[in-house]
């Protein structure tokens, strides 16, 4: 038996949200069985529990989009793998849990050089911050990028990636206090979405210019500011539900500066590339990882039985990085 956090209705994830001892899965021919050791809580998650994301799950159900473990059993048939290799199996929903059964073709090996903790979140926050930037701006060196809730996990890894490839950064925090701990990470320009003058600030900020691109994970009214912030043909990408507003985007400023707003998933950038592709990338980044040049900052780490405090904390305002389940 194995233990698995589950869900029987939609709702605020520390009520809804139980442990369970459920059976261990049993690999199929072809299959993998992935013994998880650290799971990622991503906002996601937490709006997949309480049944505002995208595509919900039939329930009862099992959160979680990503985590790592090693191979702890393989199916008849399947070759190239060894029981006790570290993996991120990929494409695999229901992470909260000890097992997984993986398709050996979505598995990604770890290097000995990157930490458990790195590997739990390597997927949906790096690959979204790396091809969001590179690949869907395409920004180039010099380029200015404006980014909202800067602060978050996908944030800091935004200012990684922004000094690995020499792109300049504009920065919206919600709390004043954030200012001065992102610009010792590397922004060029932070902030303070409380502040009257936002836009002019930016302006100034990129010699009346604007900026060619920009990221918004908020909505409301940070995300109109973000959209006021482009310059002439630039390109904002809406990728976050965070305050769950609408935004009133200005669209005479559209209109006449030619600008593009429009939205990010990375479940459907999976499924626009070709897998050659998507594994360039992937182990691009992962050699990052290795390197030490990209490492997605973590808070703290629960035991899957400390779940509720997990989620509570993972729902504060002000953390540092990625809250993670063990065990
Ligand atoms: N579209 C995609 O494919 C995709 C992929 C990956 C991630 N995402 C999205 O990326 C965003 C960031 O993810 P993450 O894991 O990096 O988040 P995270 O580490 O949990 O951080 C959340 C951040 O959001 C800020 N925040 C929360 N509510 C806010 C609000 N109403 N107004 C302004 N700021 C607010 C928090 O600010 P404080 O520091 O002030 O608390 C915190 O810095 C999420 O929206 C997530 O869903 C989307």
């Amino acid at each position: 038996m194995m233990r698995a956090i589950r869900f029987s209705q939609f709702g605020k994830p520390a009520d809804v949200l139980r442990l369970e001892t459920v059976p261990v899965p049993e690999p199929a021919a072809g299959e993998v069985r992935v013994r998880l050791t650290h799971r990622s809580v991503n906002p996601s998650d937490l709006l997949t529990v309480s049944g505002l994301y995208g595509r919900l799950p039939e329930l009862p159900a099992t959160p979680g989009f990503e985590g790592t473990g090693y191979i702890d059993a393989i199916g008849e048939g399947v070759t190239g793998w060894q029981v006790g290799q570290r993996v991120i199996p990929l494409g695999v929903s229901g992470t909260w849990q000890e097992y997984v059964i993986a398709n050996p073709a979505q598995l990604l090996p770890v290097p000995d050089a990157v930490a458990d903790e790195t590997a739990a979140q390597f997927v949906v926050n790096p690959v979204t911050a790396w091809v969001m930037l590179t690949e869907e701006l395409g920004l180039q060196e010099g380029d200015w990028v404006l980014q909202t809730a800067a602060g978050s996990t996908l944030g800091r890894l935004v200012l990684q990636i922004a000094r690995l490839k020499g792109y300049k950064t504009v920065n919206f925090v919600r709390r004043r206090e954030q200012v001065d701990e992102l610009l010792a990470l590397g922004a060029d320009a932070v902030i303070c979405t409380e502040d009257e003058d936002v836009v002019a600030q930016v302006m100034g900020v990129t010699n009346g210019k604007g900026v060619k691109g920009a990221l918004d994970a908020v909505g409301g009214r940070t995300g109109a500011l973000a959209a006021s912030c482009l310059q002439t043909g630039g390109t904002m990408l809406v990728y976050g539900l965070l305050s769950l507003e609408p935004t009133p985007i200005h669209t005479g400023e559209m209109i006449f500066k030619e600008t593009t707003v429009r939205g990010f998933w990375l479940t459907r950038w999976f499924r626009r590339h070709a897998p050659t592709h998507v594994i360039t990338v992937l182990q691009s980044l992962m050699g990052l990882m290795a390197e030490g040049h990209l490492q997605p900052p973590v808070e703290a780490t629960y035991d899957l039985a400390a779940y509720k405090t997990a989620v509570l904390h993972a729902e504060r305002p002000g953390r540092q990085g990625k809250i993670l389940l063990t065990g």
